[in-house]
């Protein structure tokens, strides 16, 4: 078992930043010739997508949004999710790529491609760096997956355990005993 500060690894550093590679060199081929808008949605995709928007050879353009999900932390699972911070540029008719660090019941990115969708864009896909298929209520796949992982509580590469952790180089395995 590999570990960093005492964590269990459950993909290194270097596992993480080949496959990223591959993703990027997918979505260039895939979108080769075009513009792609890349939409981070904060806070745990920002690492992915610094290392994402680094492997595709398309000309692509950032834009960031920010939501809230009130399924998480809340007694009832209403699976209601609010934009709380919107685009800063139109993306009608553009090549639009979601990305997300992690694919989880599919409530976020469900709520995401019907809002984006609105905006009549030319093309919208989904990239997600880890897929947990087991977690999954809503009908929705990524286009590009970097990792499909069982249902792990995972920390690091920009997820968190109550805002710490996001700052991992790899992604860990979350220890049960911390408070
Ligand atoms: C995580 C992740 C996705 C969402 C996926 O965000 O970044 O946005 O959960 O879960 P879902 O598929 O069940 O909707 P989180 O709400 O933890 O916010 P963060 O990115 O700021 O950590």
């Amino acid at each position: 078992m590999s570990t960093y500060q005492g964590l269990e690894i459950l993909l290194s550093r270097e596992q993480i930043a080949a496959r990223i590679q591959e993703m990027g060199a997918q979505i260039s081929k895939d979108l080769v010739g075009e513009k792609l808008v890349m939409i981070g949605v904060l806070k745990g995709a920002a690492p992915f997508l610094s290392d994402l928007a680094r492997a595709v050879t398309v000309d692509a353009t950032f834009d960031f949004v920010a939501v809230k999900s009130y399924a998480k932390g809340s007694k009832t699972s209403s699976g209601a999710v609010k934009l709380i911070k919107d685009l800063d540029e139109p993306i009608e008719g553009q090549n639009v790529l979601i990305v997300e660090d992690i694919l989880d019941t599919g409530l976020t990115l469900t709520y995401l491609r019907k809002v984006f969708l609105q905006h009549h864009p030319k093309t919208l896909r989904i990239a997600a760096l880890l897929d947990k298929p087991s977690r999954r209520i809503e009908k929705i796949e990524a286009d590009y997956v970097g990792f499909s992982i069982p249902n792990l509580f995972v920390i690091g590469f920009g997820m968190d355990f109550a805002e710490r952790y996001r700052n991992l180089p790899d992604i860990c395995l979350m220890p049960p005993d911390v408070p």
